[in-house]
């Protein structure tokens, strides 16, 4: 069966390092015949700026954020993918507040009843991966845990393609051994 693959690239930088590596895995995820689809999180039109926790999400059968804005089919994009990509630029030492704004939304994926210890979600048995550029060598590991743990939490598989002394914006696109994993990571996961 064909695998739906969700991009959500988080760079505000539309030529720059994120979108490179995005570009290059989506040629490894086309050479493999899969679906694949990109969204870029800093151009969508928000009503709020991140998850209110109005909890509004819990009272509801499906799994749909009350928000009205860009991000609400995203998330139900989300839901119906088999392979969730997050791209993003290290911004210190975490995730772009571009991708962070999606990402806290996705409290509408899960519903948890605190009272029985349960938590159901349509993320389980997804798998997530996360791929990220810094201009130094330091922090990567940090960023890479949150996401670690997120996929865990949600029974996801986790995937990570990281590029440390990427450069600034754009430089990444003269690194051919960075090139090659990326085309081989989308292969692996189309
Ligand atoms: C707001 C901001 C914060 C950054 N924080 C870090 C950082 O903490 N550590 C680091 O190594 N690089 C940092 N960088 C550099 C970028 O992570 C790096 O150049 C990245 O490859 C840029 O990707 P892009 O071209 O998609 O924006 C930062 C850049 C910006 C603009």
């Amino acid at each position: 069966m064909t695998k739906k693959i969700l991009i959500l690239s988080g760079s505000p930088v539309k030529k720059g390092n994120t979108a490179t590596l995005v570009k290059w895995l989506m040629e490894g995820i086309r050479s493999r015949g899969a679906q694949v689809e990109l969204v870029q999180t800093a151009f969508l039109k928000y009503k709020s700026t991140g998850c209110t926790s109005c909890r509004a999400c819990q009272k509801l059968a499906k799994y749909e954020c009350v928000i009205d804005d860009g991000a609400r089919p995203v998330l139900v994009k989300m839901a119906g993918a088999d392979v969730i990509v997050m791209a993003t630029p290290l911004y210190f030492y975490g995730a772009s507040s571009q991708l962070k704004l999606v990402m806290d939304r996705m409290f509408s994926l899960y519903k948890w009843d605190n009272q029985a210890g349960t938590m159901q979600t349509p993320l389980k048995g997804k798998t997530l991966v996360l791929i990220a550029s810094a201009f130094e060598d330091i922090g990567l590991d940090v960023l890479e845990k949150t996401f670690s743990i997120t996929a865990d939490y949600s029974g996801m598989k986790f995937v990570s393609l990281l590029v440390p002394n990427a450069g600034e914006s754009g430089d990444i696109k003269h690194k051919d051994s960075i090139h090659k994993q990326a085309v081989a990571l989308g292969r692996r996961i189309a």
